[in-house]
């Protein structure tokens, strides 16, 4: 499981300092693709145009670690954010969470929802190597979802209540959708906040149900925007993407 050469790391207080992020920076892209041919293919068509590639449960199951060097040797500009949003007993997280480090990630998700003491043992495991990403209520639940799931509090309250839980545990950021960005600055001013959910106005929204332009996420207090369909399926991605930094620097 070798995936050495890892930039040099820093701290997760600097890593979350997002307010200077250049437009570029602010768009992670979704490598949301089959195999790793497929995603060195992107992450070529990307360099340059984008300020990070999210490495999810797709392409890692498929591939393992190494596909996490070898974007990187392709792309060396853009930060790699390894989506895998961990959920597990704390003891088997923080094993998982030990074998990232040596990843030189910038970014790791684990599910927010087992509270405060299990972020924290994951922070501690992450050291100063990754910053742990909370993930508050994943982007395509709605209320009559979350009720489903026996959640009794409203979806917007939940949220808020797992970016306490974040903030409290040390981590570096959280993911939550555009339309909860106003809450979680409120009671989380200082963590980052990562945004999926992003729809350019007019794309198809696929499975998504809390969606959100662009430069309207960034205006609302998104760190960061991740961006998957809408510029993988696009004819030209980096079109795609340069139109979405446009966008943002407009905003
Ligand atoms: O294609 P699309 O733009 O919908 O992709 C969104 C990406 O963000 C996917 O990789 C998905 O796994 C991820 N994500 C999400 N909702 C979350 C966390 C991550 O959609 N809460």
């Amino acid at each position: 499981m070798s995936t050495t050469s890892a930039p040099p790391s820093t701290s997760a207080a600097a890593r979350a300092g997002t307010d200077a992020l250049e437009p570029r920076d602010r768009l992670i892209v979704a490598l949301d693709v089959a195999d790793a041919d497929a995603a060195l293919e992107v992450a070529r068509r990307l360099s340059g145009h984008v300020g990070m590639l999210k490495i999810g449960l797709e392409l890692f199951v498929a591939e393992g670690p190494s596909v996490v060097r070898r974007v990187r040797e392709v792309a060396p500009d853009l930060e790699i954010f390894l989506d895998l949003k961990l959920h597990d007993i704390p003891n088997t997280m923080c094993g998982a969470i030990r074998s990232v480090r040596a990843f030189g990630v910038k970014f790791l998700t684990v599910h927010a929802g087992s509270g405060t003491a299990h972020l924290q043992a994951c922070v501690e495991a992450a050291g100063d190597a990754v910053g742990i990403l909370a993930v508050t209520v994943l982007t395509s639940q709605d209320e009559v979802a979350c009720r489903q799931a026996g959640h009794t509090r409203a979806l917007e309250e939940l949220v808020e209540m797992r970016a306490v839980c974040a903030r409290d545990a040390g981590c570096a950021g959280v993911v939550c959708s555009g339309r909860e960005l106003s809450r979680v600055r409120a009671v989380a001013p200082r963590l980052a906040r990562v945004v999926p959910g992003i729809r350019p106005a007019g794309a198809d929204l696929g499975d998504q149900a809390r969606v959100m332009t662009p430069a309207r996420a960034v205006a609302d207090g998104a760190s960061y925007i991740v961006v998957g369909r809408p510029i993988l399926q696009a004819q030209d991605q980096a079109a795609a993407a340069d139109a979405i930094v446009r966008e943002l620097a407009g905003s």
